[in-house]
């Protein structure tokens, strides 16, 4: 990866992903979400990951819309929950989610989980979608090794990327492997442990000595791992501080030290016991 805000990583379908921008989950519908990806476009973040569960996708776009950048200039990230699942219920949510974000085109459609007896069905409805050009990209969120395994042994079309929790206590040293190995890219959701790791003496240590924050040093541990991330923030301080991480490099020992920090730990919910009713 190379060091700038607006740098990308080129999916295996040739489509070229930032790796770093916004998330808005738990980002209010209405003017807190129009306001917050506003700030985070002003401040040079081109991916906005969004879902049609957080229920904020028309802020998303109208954002989007009045910001004045061109359209193809922004990758936008959407994804269909779990009681939409299935090949028509996918392809209507699809739908939906166009219709509130009003947009042509969507960058990369997401199956939010994989819901056990659904999934394989809800894929050929991303396949569809991606056949007929309504999306430049599909890929999954939330899948483990197994899931992932299941659906290439059934369909041609791979992932272009996992999406799931990942962050200094949930490193997810196999699961990388695996997506690495098959071209599937990895990007982190909670990648700041939605906040709870700023704590973390290993964290502050490695701050005081690059003169950055907890926050910074972990998204840039991200980063280094070729992960994309999209960190979410309402606070404007917190989304400019969350973009300062590409003016320097953490050693490999720094790096080595981010990752004895695992301990396998999730602050969401596990994609092998969630409850999916
Ligand atoms: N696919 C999935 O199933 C899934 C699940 C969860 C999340 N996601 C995606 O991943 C995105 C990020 O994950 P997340 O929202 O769970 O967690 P996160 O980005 O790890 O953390 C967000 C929390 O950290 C705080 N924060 C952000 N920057 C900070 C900073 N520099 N200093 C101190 N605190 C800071 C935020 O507070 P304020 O907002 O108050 O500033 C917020 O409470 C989501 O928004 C969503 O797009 C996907």
């Amino acid at each position: 990866m190379d060091k700038t805000i607006n740098g990308t990583v080129t999916l295996h379908n040739g489509v070229k992903m930032p790796y770093f921008g916004l998330g808005v989950y738990k980002v209010d519908a209405g003017s807190q979400v129009v306001d917050t990806v506003k700030t985070a476009l002003e401040t040079g973040y081109r991916l906005i990951d969004t879902a049609a569960f957080y229920d904020n996708e028309e802020g998303v776009g109208e954002a989007i819309k009045t910001s004045g950048i061109p359209r193809e200039e922004i990758f936008v990230t959407t994804k269909v929950w779990n009681s939409d699942q299935g090949y028509d219920k996918t392809l209507q949510a699809f739908e939906r989610s166009m219709e509130k974000l009003n947009l042509d085109y969507i960058d990369l459609y997401l199956i939010h989980w994989a819901v056990p007896g659904k999934y394989l069905e809800t894929w050929r409805a991303l396949e569809t979608l991606y056949k007929d050009g309504r999306v430049k990209a599909i890929g999954v969120s939330n899948f483990q090794i197994h899931h992932l395994q299941t659906l290439m042994d059934k369909y041609s079309e791979k992932p272009t990327v996992n999406q799931v929790e990942l962050h200094p206590q949930l490193s997810q040293p196999e699961l990388r492997k695996f997506c690495q190995k098959h071209g599937i890219q990895v990007e982190a959701w909670s990648p700041l442990g939605r906040g709870r790791l700023l704590n973390h003496p290993v964290l502050n240590e490695l701050g005081e000595k690059y003169y950055k924050t907890a926050a910074q040093i972990i998204l840039r541990w991200h980063l280094q791992n070729n992960v994309i991330i999209i960190p979410k923030s309402v606070t404007p301080s917190r989304i400019r501080e969350n973009a300062q991480i590409f003016d320097f490099d953490l050693s490999q020992e720094d790096m080595a030290k981010i990752d004895a920090i695992n301990i396998n730990q999730r602050f969401g919910r596990d994609p092998d016991n969630a409850n999916f009713e």
